[in-house]
């Protein structure tokens, strides 16, 4: 189901006591977009207890959701290092991020890897937020289409028309992220039009961009009739900034789609 949606991706920052301090500060400013957006903190494993309890505390769990970065397919065994949905399940933990650029380029995630997760999240009742986005070479080439639409055919195979519907799907032209450099509104709203054209139930699903999201271009992003929010990196480390982001975000969605 398509809703204003802007998720913080944390990457590997803050420890716990950094969490805490963050959660506290954010708790107040995001009591403004309570019944108006889906927000969701995606933090490393080891502050995800401390998120929620901090949320609990505050009452805020309500209306901020958390996430995982990443997840392995598995329920339970002799998988060194790894956390199964179910784990993540029992901690409160809502969305998952999956695929992210960053996890593809530096620890060999594939597309298969990426269908795995999404259908042993979906099966924990975890929504997955399936990451895809070309290279810049690949953009260069003029095959930012054929990639992305390759890519969410891949993740997705496993998954009924339904199932498409609910999930979370980000945008991320690989170029863009932590460079500075966003994509044009334009351009990511005709690529994310691809995406909702490449497998049945798409055309109801949430997507949003990602790649250089920021309080001053999050307005024009949003009002894109095919982007329903962010998923955001270096602005969303300082929880002030993030929570403008999401204000302009929501400005914007509220211009194109009142
Ligand atoms: P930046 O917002 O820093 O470009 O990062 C985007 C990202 O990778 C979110 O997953």
């Amino acid at each position: 189901m398509r809703e204003p949606f802007f998720a913080a991706n944390w990457k590997m920052n803050k420890t716990p006591a950094q969490t805490r301090e963050y959660a506290r500060a954010f708790v107040p400013l995001a009591d403004k977009f309570r019944e108006r957006a889906a927000v969701v903190l995606c933090a490393p494993f080891i502050d995800l207890v401390p998120l929620h309890e901090e949320l609990l505390l505050a009452d805020s769990d309500t209306y901020i959701d958390i996430g995982a970065q990443d997840v392995f397919w598995e329920t339970e065994g002799a998988f060194t290092g790894e956390i199964s949905p179910v784990m993540l399940a029992g901690e409160n933990v809502q969305y998952c991020i999956v695929g992210h650029s960053e996890r593809r380029r530096l620890f060999g995630e594939t597309d298969e890897m990426v269908a795995k997760k999404v259908f042993a999240l979906i099966a924990a009742d975890i929504v997955p937020i399936v990451c895809i986005g070309e290279t810049l070479e690949e953009n260069r080439m003029g095959k930012t289409r054929e990639r992305v639409i390759a890519q969410i055919q891949a993740s997705c195979t496993q998954l009924t028309e339904e199932q498409r519907g609910n999930i979370v799907i980000a945008y991320e032209p690989v170029w863009a992220i932590g460079t500075g450099m966003s994509d044009t509104p334009e351009n990511a709203n005709e690529t994310i039009a691809c995406i909702r054209d490449a497998a049945p139930g798409l055309s109801d699903t949430t997507i949003i961009y990602g790649g250089s999201m920021n309080p001053s271009n999050a307005r024009a992003l949003c009002a894109q009739p095919n982007i329903d929010g962010g998923l955001v990196g270096s602005s969303c480390v300082d929880p002030v900034n993030f929570a403008a982001l999401i204000e302009h975000g929501l400005q914007g969605w509220d211009d194109a789609k009142p």
